[in-house]
């Protein structure tokens, strides 16, 4: 241990301590870090009476105000739940159309609306509703079933094809397999399906396409419409697409019209009264309706 001496150069005491002939000076700490290092002592010393701070055991020391952040949680989450509770009430007392009405409503159910719908409902809609193969496209103004409020809420409701007595169409019956069952021969089918792609202006036998015609008035006018124009535009409630938009739940190229007209389709929509309440169900519909082609 060396001895403590003054520095010669400085003039200040060293601590003592040497490192290959390096020694340190024992300069004193800067006084305003010193003050503050001791006001924290001492706030730390306010901290532990005041607030809870040592562990013991299974429990702590609570302090003198009683703070937990615990029970300010739970008691945000009731307030919250209390607002809510509010909205929810006023949502399932009112009618759908009603709701679109109410400005407040209707933002409340929006915003709820939207959640739900990607838990329940984008697995098969995508986001946002844009749909794919089979899944209809849910923000365009093109409808199986209805596009008013009033029409989505059922569907969503009662499902389609779907266990519930009151679900749109008949479970198991669609769009009828006309070649699997026999209805049509294959050069029937390739007819009108050449007459389905003239209405779209794609068909490259006008021919086949102008014997289609006659196959189609016979067939497939009761569901489709006259004009192809889909079962809701005809005021029918059967769930026939429109043949003349271009947008397809199936697809509208030659092969797929071909299959679909040969082996048949019966897309099933769950229902949701069972398994969502009321002001849910009623702002999954208001939600929809509002994704862009709500009629
Ligand atoms: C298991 C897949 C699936 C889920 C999940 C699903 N749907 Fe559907 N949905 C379908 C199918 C398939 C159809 C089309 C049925 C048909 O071919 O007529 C459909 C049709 C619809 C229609 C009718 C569209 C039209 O053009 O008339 C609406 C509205 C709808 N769904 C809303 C919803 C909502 C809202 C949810 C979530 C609560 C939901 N769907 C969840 C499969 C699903
Ligand atoms: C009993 C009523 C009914 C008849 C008759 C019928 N369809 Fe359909 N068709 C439907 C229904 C319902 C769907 C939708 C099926 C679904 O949603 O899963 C459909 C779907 C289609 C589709 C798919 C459209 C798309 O967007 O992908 C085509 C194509 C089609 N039908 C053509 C025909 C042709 C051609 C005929 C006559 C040979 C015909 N349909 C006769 C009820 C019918």
């Amino acid at each position: 241990m060396a001895q403590k001496e003054k520095d010669a150069l400085s003039g200040v005491e060293t601590t003592g301590h040497e490192w290959d002939g390096l020694r340190e000076l024992n300069n004193p700490l800067p006084k305003w870090w010193l003050y503050i290092f001791y006001v924290c002592i001492a706030w730390s010393l306010v901290y532990y009476v005041l607030y809870p701070a040592w562990p013991l055991g299974k429990s702590y020391t609570k302090g003198l105000l009683g703070y937990s952040q615990r029970e300010e949680l739970v008691q945000k989450v009731a307030e919250g739940k209390k607002a809510q509770e509010k909205y929810l009430t006023a949502i399932a007392a009112t009618s759908v159309e009603d709701i679109q009405k109410n400005k407040d409503l209707l933002a409340f159910a929006m915003a709820g609306g939207r959640s739900y719908f990607n838990e329940n409902c984008a697995a098969c809609h995508g986001a946002g509703g844009q749909g794919a193969k089979g899944f209809p496209t849910l923000a365009d103004d093109v409808w199986l079933w209805g596009g008013t409020t009033a029409d989505i809420y059922k569907t969503i409701q009662h499902g389609i094809r779907a266990d519930d007595a009151d679900t749109r169409g008949t479970v198991g019956i669609g769009m009828t397999a006309f070649g699997k069952d026999g209805i049509l021969n294959r050069e029937q089918i390739g007819q009108v399906a050449e007459y389905v792609l003239s209405l779209n202006k794609r068909s490259t036998d006008a021919a086949a396409a102008a014997k289609g015609k006659t196959v189609y008035d016979e067939n497939c006018a009761a569901c489709h419409g006259d004009s192809a124009q889909g079962s809701v535009a005809a005021g029918l409630d059967v769930g026939a697409p429109p043949l003349v938009t271009a947008n397809w739940l199936y697809g509208g190229d030659k092969a797929s019209l071909v299959e679909t007209i040969t082996n048949g389709r019966a897309g099933v929509m769950p229902a949701w009264s069972k398994r969502l309440d009321d002001a849910t169900v009623k702002s999954l519909a208001v939600y929809v309706h509002n994704l862009g082609g709500g009629k």
